[in-house]
């Protein structure tokens, strides 16, 4: 009777824990745009790199993404890498994605960073 409450309670849990929207969907985002460039995990080994002259940035490190303001975040996004004076080879996504999408994107990156 006991295991039965657990797992009706761990149900509960993890299908609360699904519809919080932002945290699923940005992750989603995140795997099907982002991953062939800055890996599945985040850390800019994704599998286009080998092709690529400018290392993606490592979204997991904190020492590289904790400089960075959610404004910058959000306009590189949305805009490329040039609207930050950074390389053409990120993509903007502001065709793809709403600005909600962006904002939750920028939120998850700084998840990965640990930073801000
Ligand atoms: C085609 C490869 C590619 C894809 C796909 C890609 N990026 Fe990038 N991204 C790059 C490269 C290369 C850089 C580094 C540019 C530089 O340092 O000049 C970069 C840099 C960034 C930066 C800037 C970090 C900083 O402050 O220096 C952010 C933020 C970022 N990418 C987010 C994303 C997100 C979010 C997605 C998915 C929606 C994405 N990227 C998809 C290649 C890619």
């Amino acid at each position: 009777m006991k295991n039965k409450c657990f797992s009706w309670l761990m149900f509960a849990l993890l299908a609360m824990g699904s519809s919080a929207a932002w945290s699923t969907s940005a992750e989603d985002n995140y795997k099907n745009f982002c991953w062939q460039c800055h890996g599945m995990a985040g850390n800019g080994m994704g599998v286009n790199v080998q092709d690529m002259s400018v290392q993606p940035r490592d979204h997991t490190s904190a020492k590289a993404m904790g400089g960075r303001s959610d404004a910058d975040l959000f306009k590189v996004i949305k805009q490329g890498g040039l609207a930050i004076d950074k390389s053409v080879l990120m993509p903007p996504w502001g065709d793809s994605l709403s600005d909600e999408e962006i904002r939750d994107l920028v939120k998850y990156l700084r998840k990965l960073c640990k930073c801000g």
